[in-house]
């Protein structure tokens, strides 16, 4: 008892903060002073010599952290669980508190050892990936038609037959709609609530985005007059070779105004052949058969493929005016509505343009083929 009476007044042994005489009190004080020097102590460790002193000062065989434990031999057995709990805990602080400014000194500039970095030499070549040649194409033709005021619009892929076929004015024995020649989807009976029963199938042609466009605008009241692109892809079940494919793209065009003629379908091609490939690019209409425009075109762009050959006529799609039954199909008064409407094949313009001879190309993945157009 006489020896816990003195330990009011605390000690040092062996130059350590810890009372001769003890008491867990002031002997957990003592640990909480030892840890708090230490760590200030540290911090001021500039380098990797300073750092090995206070190593051996705190840490080492004969350092203040090992003094300490041995102090704890003199403390009240009922009282040695904490004070020897407080201890470890400062051991592990400090241990940890080392390894990370010895990390912060080693990792810094001063002490680095070894090759240095130089960030003036020239970096690795990474392979950098692009866009398809596809995107690439539907994105400029995207951007001349807005810049000509046209909007672009969307449809689903997998449509009906009423969107696709019936609306558009292609009656039911019209042989486009042939199984033959149409990816239909197989469904069981009674699962076409969604389509009022219409036959699913994958689109054709984007001429569905038409009268999906013209539904829309009369259904919300946005419209006609109205101007809209519509690039998709469309499905047929066409034997694939170096110009056919089950699945390729087309662009869609529509215009919608009172009193639209030829002459403005013909006008707005010309300015986007011009504007697209070129000041002598010409367009040529022969008269054609579709059944959702009257009158009919094939459309012709006479264009350089690559700079510096002769312009030649290609095929591009069809186009016409408006056709009077589609206008009924969508509600809007033919007497009052006139408009144009063209498609064409972008795969036809991306492989004419960029001298592609194969369209499977376009589809293979192939990076050495991709890397290059
Ligand atoms: N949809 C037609 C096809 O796939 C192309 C076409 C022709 C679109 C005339 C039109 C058009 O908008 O007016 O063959």
């Amino acid at each position: 008892m006489a020896a816990l009476s003195e330990s009011h007044q605390p000690g040092f042994i062996a130059g350590c903060f810890f009372p001769r005489l003890l008491h867990s009190s002031s002997m957990l004080e003592s640990i909480e002073i030892l840890e708090r020097t230490a760590l200030a102590e540290l911090a001021d460790a500039g380098d990797a010599a300073a750092l090995e002193q206070w190593r051996i000062a705190y840490l080492g065989t004969k350092g203040k952290l090992k003094d300490a434990m041995a102090s704890l031999k003199s403390v009240p057995k009922e009282e040695k669980k904490a004070v020897g709990q407080r201890l470890n805990a400062a051991k592990v602080a400090l241990q940890a508190a080392f390894e990370a400014r010895k990390g912060e000194l080693t990792s810094g500039p001063t002490t680095r050892t070894g090759p240095q970095i130089d960030v003036t030499e020239p970096g690795l070549d990474l392979p950098v990936g692009r866009r398809h040649i596809i995107t690439r194409v539907r994105e400029e033709l995207c951007d001349v038609f807005g810049r000509m005021g046209f909007d672009v619009a969307d449809g689903p892929e997998i449509e009906d037959d009423e969107h696709n076929f019936i609306k558009l004015n292609i009656p039911a024995d019209h042989p486009a709609r042939e199984p033959i020649d149409n990816f239909y989807v197989e469904e069981p009976d009674g699962e076409r609530a969604d389509t009022g029963g219409r036959p699913r199938m994958l689109r054709s042609q984007t001429s569905t985005v038409q009268i999906r466009v013209l539904q829309e605008a009369v259904e919300k009241g946005w419209g006609p007059p109205l101007k809209i692109i519509a690039p998709g892809r469309v499905y047929r079940p066409d034997t694939v070779d170096a110009t056919h494919s089950f699945m390729f793209h087309q662009l869609e065009g529509l215009y919608v105004d009172r009193r639209v003629t030829m002459v403005e379908l013909r006008t707005t091609l010309l300015q986007f052949a011009r504007l697209y490939f070129g000041p002598d690019a010409e367009v040529r209409l022969r008269p054609s058969y579709f059944p959702f425009t009257e009158p009919s075109a094939e459309l012709d762009m006479k264009i350089a493929l690559k700079p510096g050959e002769k312009p030649k006529w290609i095929e591009l799609g069809g186009c016409g005016l408006v056709d009077p039954k589609v206008f009924e199909a969508v509600g809007l008064d033919p007497e009052e509505w006139t408009g144009f409407a063209f498609g064409f094949g972008i795969e036809r313009i991306a492989m004419g343009r960029y001298g592609i001879p194969d369209i499977r190309l376009l589809y293979g993945g192939d990076v050495r083929f991709l890397d290059r157009v």
